[in-house]
């Protein structure tokens, strides 16, 4: 082996450095506390990239087999925790070509032959987020399984249902908790877009130009399960849309688990005491020996903001970057890394106090008769009789400041009183002024009527292979 000339500064970049790195620089630049967590990754790709040289002539049979078995025992010792990274070798790329060359020579030093850790990196990045996209897929049917469970479990039960957080109309239960599972059913499809839009393979694309060794893209694209190939390697070096697309997608999840969030811990209060979350989610105050606080929603909730602030700073980090790769683009990693262990555990933990959730539905169904909430059927009765919308609107606007004045509900008014409003109104007001006639009448494709709202679970259930 001829002597190594990367001994001025000692790195693996140092042929031309007559200086070592100062300490400060070392720490400020170094990844691998961050990084390291690819390490199965950069293995997997290395091994791709291996195979791929040895069947073009760049590496022999034998140095083949030597950087496989090389690179498996690396990933042991990682595995192990018998693997001492190292900071001055600054990213888990180095840390490992490095240790393989002091493991096997030479063979190990043609390893880094037609790539860079350019497109090494982005190879790594792609294949953790295909299995972060898979991961929360998985945690995403879960949560979406939850709710359909819920849905089924009180189905024909009512609640409140809000504008402005006001009571508005009276609403199944059921269709509520099916709001959640569109919303989560959105973030799978906009997960799986994601997957499929990053999947196709950096490697090869070497620091920005491609290489002029005999590589071939599509053999280790194949090897790693990747699509395909990116089409140009000046924009493969520097692109980094994945990690946006990835952590906007997790910043959907995450917001709509803050809504959800939001609603529990509110209606886990003793003004409303809608529901009882589990005594297993919650926690008490150290304090006040009454309280039994709901943590984990309000963990969440705050915890949205953890994941918005990571899309921030992926944006930010490309907002005017030159093309291509930029060492600014090491700063992705954390927030990506934050954003999928926060969607993750929020996901995992958030399905199961689903499964322990209790709703109050006596006190929600008697919620839904205060508040003049059949407001909107007594007007579309008047519509049904030919009575102007905007006309039957002021009618019953008069019939509700009348309940108000009176401390009366609308299905309470005795049909004297209902006719001071209109003389169009007749005994037949009665079936939709009740709070289950005017559910039952919202039948219209998405509607809360009971033959929607079932209609809508069973096409979940369905689409969950539940039914
Ligand atoms: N640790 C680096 C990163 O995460 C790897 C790529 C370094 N490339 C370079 N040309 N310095 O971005």
């Amino acid at each position: 082996m001829t002597e190594q000339k990367n001994s001025g500064s000692g790195k693996m970049w140092g042929g031309r450095f007559s200086e070592g790195t100062a300490a400060s620089v070392e720490a400020f630049s170094a990844s691998i506390q961050y990084d390291s967590r690819l390490y199965k990754y950069d293995i997997a790709g290395s091994k791709a990239h291996a195979a791929m040289l040895s069947a073009n002539g760049v590496l022999s049979v034998e140095e083949l087999a030597e950087i496989e078995a090389g690179l498996s025992a690396i990933e042991k010792e990682i595995d192990n925790g018998d693997f001492e990274f190292r900071r001055e070798l600054e990213d888990v790329h180095m840390n490992i070509e490095k240790a393989l060359i002091e493991r096997i020579g030479p063979a190990g030093a043609k390893l880094h032959s037609g790539r860079s850790r350019n497109d090494q990196v982005a190879v790594d990045f792609k294949m953790y987020l295909r299995d972060q996209c898979d991961a929360i897929i998985e945690l995403l049917d879960a949560t979406r399984k939850a709710f359909v469970l819920v849905a089924r479990r009180y189905l024909g039960n009512l609640m409140p249902g809000y504008t402005h957080l006001q009571r508005a109309q009276p609403v199944q239960i059921a269709h509520h908790m099916l709001a959640y599972y569109e919303m989560f059913s959105r973030d799978r499809s906009r997960m799986v877009d994601c997957r499929k839009r990053l999947n196709l393979s950096p490697l090869g694309c070497a620091a920005m130009a491609g290489s002029g060794l005999p590589i071939d893209r599509v053999h280790t694209a194949e090897a790693l399960g990747f699509d395909g190939i990116t089409a140009n390697s000046i924009d493969t070096s520097g692109d980094r849309d994945y990690a946006i697309e990835f952590t906007s997608t997790c910043t959907m999840i995450q917001l709509h688990l803050s809504r959800l969030s939001e609603e529990l811990v509110l209606w886990s209060s003793q003004e409303f005491n809608f529901v009882n979350i589990s005594d297993k989610f919650c926690t008490g105050s150290s304090i006040m020996p009454q309280k039994k606080n709901p943590d984990i929603p309000e963990l969440i909730r705050g915890k949205s903001g953890r994941v918005v602030g990571s899309l921030m700073t992926l944006i930010t980090l490309v907002k005017g970057l030159p093309l291509t790769y930029n060492r600014d683009l090491q700063e992705d990693k954390e927030p990506v890394f934050d954003a999928a262990d926060t969607v993750s555990t929020s996901l995992s933990i958030i399905a199961e106090l689903l499964e322990n959730l209790d709703f109050n539905t006596k006190i929600m169904a008697t919620a839904t008769e205060g508040g003049c909430m059949t407001a909107t059927d007594l007007a579309d009765y008047l519509v049904m009789k030919n009575v102007p919308f905007r006309e039957a609107h002021a009618i019953v606007g008069n019939a509700v400041a009348y309940c108000l004045t009176n401390g009366k509900e609308l299905p309470d008014l005795s049909l004297e009183e209902l006719a001071q409003f209109s003389d169009i109104i007749v005994k037949d007001v009665y079936d939709v002024l009740s709070v289950e006639g005017s559910v039952n009448s919202r039948i219209s494709a998405g509607g809360t009527g009971i033959v929607r709202v079932e209609e809508a679970l069973v096409a979940a259930e369905k689409q969950l292979g539940i039914a």
